[in-house]
């Protein structure tokens, strides 16, 4: 009968001949027909039930049918009376809708006006409706009136290796199509933040990696990455299209880190057992370093760089999970072999990780300075910013990322040729994502490069006399008093030219310095004779002008002091003479005695 009745309303016209009205959105409310050019409620009777909703909501675009109930009105009002009989006789419906009126109307909930909670995902969880717009609350609907067919998800990954991998199709208007992530103006990709909501909802972990394949042109939804940012129910962005490429992604799967400040760093969680869904916390001492190896490596991050318990919460106490035994070289968590399960785990010893972001800065000479790179996809690209990504503020994500300080310039070189490179916006740096969670595919042939303010490394510090210098490095060095000494200064060959300044702090004189230019990345402050004034503490403070800007770096504070020659005669001088002596006297006759 609802295949008869949805003909009937696709025949009658093309314009909308149902409606739903009076509800909280479109998909939801009394139902109304559109008869003699008159738009009028219907009278509740035995012909509203689960499959003739169904059809009505098929119709009005709103998913399947939820819920049909009554509303008593206090008085009667004009409506159009659809008799079951007539309809089921065979008869079009219009024939069948006869003006009467009735005090009880029919109300329609369809699946777009319906929301899960205390689920892991959009499709599990408790459901509840609202179908009335005069009351507020939701409620639960009874397991009896929810036929199963209803629960279908619309939002699957498909040919890939799991079902949290592969080209995206979504179900829309009852039909399942691949996604073309288009942005028409301006033209935009989708990124891993893009893909992350569709991770989500699928219960699938954190985005690993995103990308269009081209594919014979077919029908397909266009669903703007826009779109998917404000709403994540992505029907509500799918727009009818036709396109030869289509979205592929990968989710992290089993494993995903929360709370942290990107996806490479949080709580560690993982959903052990496919037919239970939720995600346990790990217990840090079933973890170590080559397991977080994996991890990061899993979620496309750099190495790992923290492994922490509590770092970013507890979440749920980590209970009944594996204990992890990975080589480090594994591609996923569940890959590695396990030992048994434990039961407990003290509380605050949840495992927490912070992954480097996968970015670096190449051909300048430091690792805080030079060519923009992000890893995505599993490849190096330069970057290129859409827009004002070239502003000190954006660019000084990058030299966070690396522990480099902050940006001092951001500027550009032009290639000959365009090349592959991975295009960046601005504003979605600014909403505080990753570069990495940012990146979309795309040619250039600018480059961006920067310089961070930690460009320079930590220069040395040493001091030597020609008598030798005694302490360990906690109490200082020792020198004798009236000796020369040396504090040397040196660096790391790395930008030619600079100077070092040594800087001197005593107790009893205000700060001092001397100046060096440095001589092959070093200098040698000498001290002709070691004076009590001299006792302090020294830093070596390394100078340069390089890349438009003055860099500094200090090295750690040499403490010295000096001290009596007394003992240092008895030592450096009396004793080797003595030893000379009796090796000379035990010479002398042992070659009288041959
Ligand atoms: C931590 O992450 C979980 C899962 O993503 C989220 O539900 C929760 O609100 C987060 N808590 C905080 C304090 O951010
Ligand atoms: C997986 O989860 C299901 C449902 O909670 C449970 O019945 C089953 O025993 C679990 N399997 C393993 C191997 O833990
Ligand atoms: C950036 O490129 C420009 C142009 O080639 C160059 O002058 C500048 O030194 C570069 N900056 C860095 C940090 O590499
Ligand atoms: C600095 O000192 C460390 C440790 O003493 C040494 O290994 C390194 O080679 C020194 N670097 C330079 C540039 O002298
Ligand atoms: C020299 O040392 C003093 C005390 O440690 C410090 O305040 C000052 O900034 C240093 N000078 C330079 C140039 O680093
Ligand atoms: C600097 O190093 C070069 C090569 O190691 C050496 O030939 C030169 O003599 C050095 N210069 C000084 C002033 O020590």
């Amino acid at each position: 009968m609802d295949h008869l009745l949805l003909l009937f309303l696709l025949l009658w016209s093309s314009e909308p001949v149902v409606r739903l009205v009076e509800g909280k959105s479109r998909c939801a409310g009394a139902l109304e027909l559109k008869h003699l050019r008159e738009w009028r409620t219907l009278n509740a009777n035995a012909l509203w039930n689960l499959k003739t909703a169904a059809v009505v909501c098929r119709e009005l675009n709103c998913g399947s049918a939820v819920s049909v109930g009554e509303r008593v009105e206090s008085s009667s009002r004009p409506v159009w009376e659809i008799s079951p009989i007539c309809v089921e006789s065979g008869s079009a419906l219009r024939d069948c809708a006869e003006s009467s009126s009735a005090n009880h109307i029919v109300t329609l909930t369809c699946s777009d006006s319906v929301r899960l909670l205390g689920g892991t995902g959009l499709c599990s969880g408790r459901l509840e409706v609202n179908s009335d717009p005069s009351d507020p609350s939701w409620s639960s609907v009874c397991e009896a009136d929810f036929d199963q067919q209803d629960a279908q998800p619309v939002v699957r990954l498909m040919g890939g290796e799991s079902r949290c991998a592969g080209d995206l199709e979504v179900k829309q208007e009852g039909e399942w199509r691949a996604v073309w992530g288009y942005n028409p103006n301006p033209k935009r990709y989708w990124t891993l933040k893009t893909a992350g909501v569709v991770c989500r909802v699928l219960n699938c972990g954190s985005a690993v990696s995103v990308g269009q394949i081209f594919s014979p042109p077919r029908y397909v939804w266009g669903i703007s990455p826009a779109c998917v940012q404000s709403e994540p129910d992505l029907r509500e962005c799918a727009e009818a299209s036709f396109a030869a490429n289509i979205v592929s992604l990968t989710c992290s799967d089993s494993v995903r880190l929360v709370n942290g400040t990107s996806l490479c760093s949080g709580r560690l969680e993982v959903k052990s057992n496919q037919s239970d869904p939720s995600w346990s916390s790990v217990c840090e001492a079933d973890f170590d370093q080559q397991d977080a190896q994996v991890v990061c490596r899993q979620l496309g991050c750099g190495a790992p760089s923290v492994l922490q318990g509590a770092l970013y919460g507890e979440g749920e106490a980590p209970m009944g999970t594996k204990e992890f035994q990975c080589g480090g070289h594994e591609s996923a968590l569940l890959d590695c072999s396990s030992a048994s399960e434990r039961n407990t785990c003290s509380p605050g010893r949840a495992v927490s990780l912070t992954c480097s972001e996968p970015v670096r800065l190449v051909r300048g000479e430091s690792r805080c300075a030079g060519d923009l790179e992000v890893k995505h996809q599993g490849e190096w690209r330069p970057v290129w910013g859409y827009d004002s990504l070239r502003t000190l503020k954006t660019a000084g994500v990058a030299c966070k990322d690396l522990d480099c300080g902050s940006a001092v310039s951001v500027g550009w070189r032009k290639e000959s040729s365009e090349r592959s490179v991975w295009l960046i916006s601005s504003d979605c740096v600014q909403s505080g994502s990753a570069l990495r969670e940012c990146a979309e595919p795309g040619y250039s042939n600018h480059i961006l490069n920067l310089t961070c303010s930690d460009l320079l490394f930590q220069p040395n510090i040493s001091v030597s006399s020609m008598y030798g210098v005694s302490g360990a490095q906690q109490q200082g060095f020792q020198v004798f008093r009236g000796s020369t000494f040396t504090i040397s200064c040196s660096i790391q060959p790395q930008y030619p030219g600079g100077s070092f300044q040594l800087n001197f702090t005593s107790i009893n004189s205000a700060n001092n310095y001397y100046s060096l230019p440095a001589v092959n990345h070093s200098a040698h402050f000498l001290f002709p004779s070691a004076e009590p004034a001299h006792q302090g503490s020294y830093s070596c403070v390394y100078h340069l002008f390089v890349f438009s800007h003055n860099f500094s770096s200090e090295s750690r504070l040499l403490s010295v002091s000096a001290t009596d020659p007394g003992p240092f005669i008895i030592r450096a001088v009396v004793l080797p003479l003595t030893l000379l002596l009796v090796v000379t006297v035990g010479l002398y006759f042992y070659c009288k005695e041959e």
